[in-house]
């Protein structure tokens, strides 16, 4: 490995390992915290004694999930996005929805998954402190567009 090709896998190394994101005291207390990981705002929540880290802006038209509320349906933690009610389930990002099937004889509404559609990442806690490392799944999920569109606008809104 020559000296350039040493410099950029360290450069890579950097832009995807694990950064701080709060003291793990701070985000139990507030139940949420968002930040930028290596550019991209997430949200971390601690819920049911668990965290939690997702991508910050919905999948569906870049609400700000910080701002929801968590709910268990299902059995499954869910943030309902503040602007127009989606679900998503915390723990992998599914898009949750009630539907009737007309063929099944009882005509009460389930809870079905529309699949990934929400980027979550991965937390870890070491020694108090709260560490988020991005997903490295590199298919494409619905709320990678809406990071890109409204990349840093939550972490400018806090400066100001
Ligand atoms: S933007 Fe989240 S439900 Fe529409």
């Amino acid at each position: 490995m020559n000296e350039e090709s040493s410099v950029k896998m360290s450069d890579k190394m950097e832009a995807s390992g694990p950064v701080w994101v709060g003291r793990e005291d701070d985000i139990k207390k507030l139940r949420k915290k968002t930040a930028t990981v290596h550019d991209r705002e997430i949200v971390v929540f601690y819920h049911d004694g668990r965290f939690y880290a997702l991508d910050c802006r919905c999948y569906h038209a870049g609400g700000p999930l910080h701002q929801g509320e968590i709910e268990e349906i299902n059995g499954q933690a869910c943030i309902i996005c503040p602007w127009h009610k989606y679900k998503i389930t915390l723990a992998t990002g599914e898009g949750l929805y009630q539907a009737i099937n007309p063929r099944e004889p009882s005509l009460t509404p389930k809870w079905r998954s529309k699949g990934v559609k929400q980027r979550t990442h991965k937390v870890t806690v070491d020694s108090g402190n709260v560490y988020v490392t991005l997903s490295a799944n590199t298919d494409s999920i619905d709320s990678d567009y809406y990071a890109e569109k409204f990349k840093n606008t939550i972490t400018s809104a806090k400066k100001m």
